[in-house]
């Protein structure tokens, strides 16, 4: 992993005013808690709040850092190819309104963006799926047609748009954004605290009792008391109503670049996923953003997907340095929209928001105006398009099945691995078997090793060793450990435990 390039840091996190809320340190009352301070839960947060209602924000971490802090931010309702599948899926009308609430989320971070005076370097930007592939052009082609038959600024388009390269075809929106994400949800976070509404970083919630009044457990034993619950932590780490079995969770990289020549001023993603767009560099100058090598969490050699974005930049553009390399995840729902609603068909003062796609800024602050209805007892006119209960077409049960089908492998494949604690080199990591006992093990560049128990404190999968962000990570859900065992990601909300070595270089003492 040494030789991957660029500072590992996301240029969101790392270029964003800080925070620094407190902890929950009593026990409080709210008409509201919002569990996570990412898109979805600061928007939310601030529209309640906004609306008189009391509200307070419990995040794990710090708010705008999550995943939110990790993507490559494009604000749209341009989805990659989403709209002709959802026309002949789920019926135009619905296609129509996923679209309109995509282009109102969008125009939501315009107006905050402008109203709090934000400086998030907000710019409008057309925005390009485009294909490099002859035979995937009529599908592009009839992307464009079925974006603009339910009333959104597309176009099917061809040749030049703005890359050193031609395309085969491709489809354009007008009038999309670009922003630098932290620093918006910075800003929000702030003026849910100028609305009155209560801010706790580093207050992980791990239980919620549903009922008149919803009862939230923290980590550390605090308890908030609320007349309603948003569930925004990106993975649901309440399972009520077979969202486990709905979502799965993809990893995708993103380069921080510096080229020489001139750098794309539009947004574009091509039909295998690579993903381009232009930003203010901190010391001036532009960098330009190169994503994309998705996987499933869990199942890959991470380190070689960020190497793969570094041979396409190169190949590319002529590049200058990489400054920065960062990757995080996404939830992938079964039919291309996500889950907002409530947690569970009988339950009904907990809400959750999640599925995003990697298309989580517009999609998230849609779901916001939907959650913010919807605890005001009003049911928003975009909610049974994004209803959290749905199962899908048949096409999105077929998914369903391979999901399960995944994860389940995983459970039985996952328990025949072998490896030797001994054999781990500094800096790596792997899973070491002790007759049916199983345990994660890690080198650190010291040489010292630190193993813990590997079966994943969320439904007991077995981790795998991350080979470019040095983490344990679950190939059923997508729960992320630090190498101390620290829960970097849910669904899981319990730490791995430590397990025991007989000396430095030892098998693990079994389970
Ligand atoms: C590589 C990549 C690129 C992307 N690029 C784009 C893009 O260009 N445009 C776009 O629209 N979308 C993009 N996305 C998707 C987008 O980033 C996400 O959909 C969105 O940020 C998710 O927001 P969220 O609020 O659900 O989650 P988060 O931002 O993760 O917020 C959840 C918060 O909950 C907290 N939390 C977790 N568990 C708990 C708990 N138990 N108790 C309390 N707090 C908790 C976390 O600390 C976190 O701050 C991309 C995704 C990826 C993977
Ligand atoms: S995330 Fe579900 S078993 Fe690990």
């Amino acid at each position: 992993m040494d030789d991957l390039p660029g500072t590992p840091a996301s240029l969101w996190a790392e270029t964003a005013p800080p925070t620094d809320y407190p902890a929950l340190d009593r026990d409080i009352t709210v008409d509201v808690a919002v569990l996570g301070g990412g898109i979805a839960g600061l928007t939310t947060a601030l529209l309640l709040a906004r609306s008189g209602t009391s509200v307070v924000v419990l995040d794990a971490g710090r708010v705008g850092r999550g995943v939110s802090g990790y993507s490559t931010a494009k604000v749209t309702s341009l989805h990659s190819l989403t709209y002709a599948d959802l026309v002949s899926g789920r019926g135009e009308q619905h296609a129509r309104v996923y679209g309109e609430a995509n282009e109102a989320g969008l125009a939501t971070i315009a107006r905050y963006t402008r109203e709090l005076a934000i400086d998030c370097d907000f710019r409008r930007r057309p925005n390009f799926t485009y294909t490099e592939e002859e035979q995937k052009v009529d599908q592009v082609r009839e992307e464009a047609e079925a974006a603009a038959g339910v009333g959104l600024p597309s176009s099917f388009v061809q040749g030049q748009i703005g890359l050193p390269w031609e395309v085969n075809g491709a489809v354009r929106f007008e009038e999309q954004a670009e922003f630098h994400p932290t620093k918006y949800l910075v800003g929000i976070a702030q003026a849910v605290r100028g609305a009155g509404g209560q801010i706790y970083e580093g207050t992980r919630a791990v239980a919620v009792d549903d009922g008149e009044q919803c009862k939230v457990r923290a980590e550390n034993g605090r308890e908030v008391r609320a007349g309603h619950v948003i569930v925004a932590t990106h993975f649901p780490f309440l399972d009520r109503s077979g969202f486990f079995a709905r979502i799965h969770a993809e990893r995708s990289y993103v380069l921080a670049v510096r080229i020489r020549g001139q750098v794309p001023q539009g947004m574009y993603i091509d039909t295998a996923g690579h993903s381009l767009r232009s930003q203010p560099a901190p010391g001036g100058g532009e960098l330009l953003l190169v994503g994309g090598a998705s996987h499933k969490v869990g199942q890959a050699d991470e380190a070689e997907h960020y190497r793969h974005l570094e041979r396409y930049a190169r190949e590319r553009f002529d590049v200058e340095s990489i400054d920065y390399r960062w990757s995080t995840q996404d939830n992938i729902p079964l039919d291309k929209v996500p889950y907002v609603g409530k947690l569970a068909p009988f339950s009904k003062r907990v809400l959750v928001a999640t599925g995003f796609r990697k298309w989580g800024y517009a999609n998230g602050t849609a779901a916001a105006i939907i959650l913010a209805d919807a605890v005001k007892g009003s049911e928003h006119p975009w909610a049974s398009t994004f209803d959290s209960s749905r199962l899908g077409p048949p096409s999105a049960a077929a998914s369903f099945v391979k999901e399960n089908a995944n994860v389940g492998r995983r459970f039985v494949q996952d328990r025949l691995k072998r490896g030797s604690a001994s054999a781990v080199p500094p800096g790596e990591g792997a899973i070491v078997r002790e007759g049916l006992h199983q345990a994660a093990v890690h080198r650190d560049d010291n040489g010292d090793l630190h193993a813990l128990s590997a079966r994943c404190t969320h439904m007991g999968c077995i981790v795998q060793w991350n080979t470019a962000e040095r983490s344990w990570d679950c190939p059923c859900h997508g729960s992320r450990f630090a190498t101390d065992g620290r829960v970097l990601q849910g669904p899981a909300v319990a730490p791995l435990e430590p397990r025991k070595l007989r000396g430095p270089d030892s098998e693990p003492v079994p389970e």
